[in-house]
């Protein structure tokens, strides 16, 4: 049984293989239906959502099968009745569980006990489904991913930051984390990303200073300052922040082709200016819109490796 709980649950080659997965569903989205029956897929969400629900919910129909949502607050799992329980119950009634949570445990012993494929929907901890949406809107508008310099400028801390490291050395990219002190990925996390990168070539290093990590960039990405659970310390972080917005400045240090992610929500003026979110060089909607394909991709792959 094979869950995508955190970015490198896929080896470099199946990462490739999801990623031209994708981009077939991408050209082709009404014709593979291996979810025909319909089977259901749960969905649940325990924090908030837009892209993550609404692109969940189309693929999964796209594939034939039914998305069925279960509203967190309602289930109260871990609260109402155990991960656990929980875990036994959906199993019995849907193909595959789909889960936005909290701790990244929660997720795992939903995956040790569920006795179908789970998927991380976003954790505290890490967000790989956005980046394997990251990644497919790389390649569409670079045509290659491996030997890419990716700065990702911001909250280095948070589930982006480590998906950037562990996604990112996985395909091969150079990935520079920029963030200010106190809010850098955990040692651990650069030396689980580093540890890959040696296999793929890429590399995964920390540069505190926001100006050197953006400069030749290839890809420059940021995200909000405040991630969901962390809303009582937004005014502190926003004075700690405040040298790491990415503003059309910042960006004219990065290669003169370079395209800027960002997963969304923005708040513009914070942790990027309107005119860089708006401007020519974003491609954040069709990274919006590349969840739905890359998810898909990810789903049948799971499908299939059952
Ligand atoms: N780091 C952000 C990502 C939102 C999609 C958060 O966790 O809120």
């Amino acid at each position: 049984m094979r869950h995508f709980l955190a970015d490198d649950d896929l080896s470099p080659a199946e990462q490739a293989r999801v990623l031209d997965l994708a981009a077939e569903l991408k050209r082709a989205p009404y014709d593979a239906k291996p979810l025909a029956g319909p089977r259901t897929v749960a969905m649940i969400f325990d924090k908030q959502t837009l892209r993550t629900q609404a692109s969940f919910a189309a693929g999964i129909a796209e594939l034939g099968g039914y998305p069925m949502l279960v509203d967190g607050a309602l289930a109260g799992i871990g609260v109402r009745e155990s991960v656990h329980d929980v875990a036994r119950v959906l199993g019995r009634q849907a193909a595959m569980i789909v889960w936005r949570t909290y701790a990244q445990s929660r997720l795992e012993e939903m995956a040790e006990h569920a006795g179908v494929p789970v998927v991380n929907a976003l954790t505290d901890d890490f967000h790989p489904c956005q980046l394997l949406a990251d990644l497919l809107t790389i390649r569409e508008h670079k045509q290659r991913l491996a030997g890419l310099t990716v700065a990702f400028v911001g909250d280095g801390a948070c589930n982006m930051g480590n998906s950037w490291l562990l996604a990112g050395a996985t395909a091969g990219l150079h990935v520079r984390v920029s963030s200010p002190d106190g809010y850098a990925p955990e040692a651990a996390m650069v030396e689980r990303a580093a540890a890959i990168a040696a296999t793929t070539g890429g590399s995964a290093t920390l540069e505190p200073d926001p100006v050197a990590a953006v400069t030749g960039a290839d890809v420059v990405v940021t995200d909000t300052w405040i991630s969901m659970g962390k809303e009582e310390e937004a005014a502190a972080r926003a004075a700690v922040f405040a040298p790491y917005s990415l503003t059309a400045e910042l960006l004219g240090r990065a290669t003169p082709d370079a395209i800027v992610l960002h997963c969304l929500p923005a708040y513009r003026g914070k942790e990027i200016d309107a005119e860089v979110l708006d401007g020519p060089r974003s491609v954040v909607w069709d990274e919006a819109e590349n969840r739905r394909h890359a998810q898909k991709a990810i789903l049948s792959f799971l499908l299939e490796a059952r």
